[in-house]
């Protein structure tokens, strides 16, 4: 089992499969000039597979892959259909853009471990969604977003509140769960946008978010896995529910489940932190299995408790680009 010093049990780890991306979204990546990681560099399919039993091994049942877009990397189902196998993984999930996913939806239906899908989409509105995300891609991911709704994968919205570009539109994604099968999860800003600042003057907390909302609509509380990343909510009769991520304002570390793998190996306790262990070179310069589960043994101990604070008060600040670190 992986357990940190303070007692928190590692069972999810988050697999960013590459750094590349197929938008520019303003808060993940500059317009231009983005240092694109080498392909050798990247971990392989086989390397990850290997990474990923090893931590099944040690008690980790779900993942998650991000990017960058997972889907850009070539045959990404190849390397579902792989994961599939290792018998000690339960859910393989997934967190894209869903520009390149429609013609995909069936297979994923059909591979029985994949099953929740967080599609990011930020704003409902064409003109807004292009400025967001520098590309005019809203009609295919909505078409994405109706056919995820209907199909059999249980389907999360991200929407990343942004103080002067959607701010306004948080009432239209909460009246979208009226009759969409959808958790809409806000999620607080955060300082990852590949410049070192925060985009906005104004910084939306939870609770801004929530009272927001509250102007509009009547709604509760609903229950909540103990490790989820947002408190969620339902309006009655809504047929889907909405959540809030406090992603800065943090008040989610005391029930992390989780470890974080960056498009080229680096292995992460902590969103936050910068990252504590290169696993590509140690298995590249022939690390046994024996010697992936001693160092995880070892690693997870440095788990931060709280790694935000702990960050903030090594650096003064938290500056990556979001799509090489994997969200
Ligand atoms: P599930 O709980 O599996 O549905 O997914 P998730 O919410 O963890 O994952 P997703 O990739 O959809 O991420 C949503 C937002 O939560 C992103 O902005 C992530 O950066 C943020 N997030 C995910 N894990 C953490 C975490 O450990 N700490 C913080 N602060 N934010 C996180
Ligand atoms: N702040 C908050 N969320 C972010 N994401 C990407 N960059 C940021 C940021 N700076 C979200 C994406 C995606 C998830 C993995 O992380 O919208 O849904
Ligand atoms: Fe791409 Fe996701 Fe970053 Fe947007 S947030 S640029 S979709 S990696």
């Amino acid at each position: 089992m992986l357990t940190d010093t303070f007692g928190r049990q590692i069972n999810y780890v988050r697999l960013a499969v590459t750094d590349r991306c197929n938008l520019r979204c303003q808060y993940c990546m500059p317009a231009h000039g983005i240092d694109i990681v080498p392909r050798k560099e990247l971990l392989t399919y086989k390397e990850m597979y290997r990474i990923i039993r090893v931590l099944t091994e040690l008690g980790v049942n779900k993942i998650r892959l991000t990017g960058g877009e997972p889907f850009v990397r070539k045959d990404f189902i190849g390397f579902l259909e792989m994961l599939s196998f290792n018998d000690l993984l339960d859910d393989i999930n997934i967190t894209t853009n869903g520009a390149l996913i429609v013609n995909h939806i069936e297979t994923l239906e059909q591979l029985p471990k994949v099953k929740n899908i967080n599609l990011s989409i930020d704003s409902l509105q064409r003109e807004k969604f292009a400025i967001i995300t520098r590309r005019d891609v809203f009609p295919g991911v909505y078409d994405t977003f109706l056919k995820l709704e209907q199909s059999k994968l249980n389907l999360k919205l991200n929407v990343v509140v942004q103080s002067g570009f959607n701010t306004d539109e948080l009432v239209d994604f909460v009246a979208l769960t009226k009759d969409k099968n959808v958790s809409v999860r806000f999620i607080e800003e955060m300082p990852f946008n590949g410049k070192g600042q925060r985009n906005t003057e104004e910084k939306w907390s939870f609770t801004k978010i929530l009272q927001t909302i509250a102007q509009e609509f009547d709604f509760k509380e609903i229950p909540s896995e103990k490790s989820s990343t947002s408190k969620n909510y339902k309006v009655a009769n809504h047929k889907g529910s909405f959540g809030i991520i406090p992603a800065f304002t943090r008040t989610i570390c005391n029930d992390c489940n989780r470890i974080r793998i960056t498009p080229t190996g680096t292995f992460k306790n902590c969103l936050f932190d910068d990252g504590v262990f290169n696993l590509r070179d140690f298995i590249r310069d022939g690390a046994s299995n024996d010697d992936l589960k001693e160092l995880f043994l070892k690693l997870i101990k440095e788990k931060p408790e709280n790694g935000f604070i702990a960050e903030a008060n090594r650096k003064g600040n938290v500056s990556e680009s979001m799509s090489t670190i994997g969200g």
